[in-house]
């Protein structure tokens, strides 16, 4: 049985949150406790097999600066299929599911991509985003001009530019 659900992180016991860690670790090679931190405090798409979790998606709330305006931004974190359950659709479905909460809370969708997730997300209708991108640091607004033609957005009501600035908030791990 292939179930697809959504819960929020409160919502999730101590099995179900290992067992997103254990999926995030195998699909990207091992993550930082800082990147499992980054997957954390909105909501899970999360797809179950049989019991066992095989796909994971989740959007949380960021502030990126764009416009001059902080936009309250869904920002979709920890996409990953188990590998030998790829190609058949989970990720869409997750997508679908994630996009469903940017639509509906969010002014903005955003997110940082892989080659792979890059595919996915153009084909459902995310934009690359082609300015310059930076980060909200400690130290100030700093370029992070190594995740330039990786990050796209989903507009919803917020207007934006994709050849424009965008600035993401401050956080530990992975700034996008
Ligand atoms: C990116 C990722 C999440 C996609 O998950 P997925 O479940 O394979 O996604 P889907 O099945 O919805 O779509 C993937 C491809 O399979 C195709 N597909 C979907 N259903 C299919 C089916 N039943 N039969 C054959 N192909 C199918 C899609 O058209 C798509 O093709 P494309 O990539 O050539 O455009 C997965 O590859 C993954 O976990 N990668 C490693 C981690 C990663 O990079 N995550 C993204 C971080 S941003």
């Amino acid at each position: 049985m292939i179930e697809l659900r959504t819960a929020h992180t409160a919502d999730l016991d101590a099995g179900t949150k290992a067992a997103i860690r254990a999926l995030l670790d195998g699909a990207f090679g091992g993550i930082s406790d800082d990147t499992f931190e980054n997957v954390l405090g909105g909501v899970h798409a999360l797809v179950v097999e049989d019991g066992e979790l095989t796909g994971h998606g989740s959007v949380v709330q960021r502030r990126l600066l764009h416009g001059g305006r902080a936009l309250r931004t869904g920002y979709v974190e920890g996409v990953a299929v188990r590998e030998d359950r790829r190609r058949q659709g989970h990720g869409a479905a997750m997508m679908s599911a994630l996009e469903r909460v940017v639509r509906s809370a969010y002014e903005l969708g955003a997110l940082g991509a892989s080659a792979e997730g890059g595919r996915l997300y153009a084909a459902r209708g995310w934009q690359l985003w082609r300015g310059p991108s930076s980060a909200m640091t400690p130290d100030g607004i700093r370029r992070t001009a190594d995740k330039d033609g990786h990050i796209y957005v989903l507009p919803v009501s917020a207007p934006v530019d994709v050849s424009g600035e965008l600035v993401c908030d401050w956080r530990h791990g992975a700034l996008w």
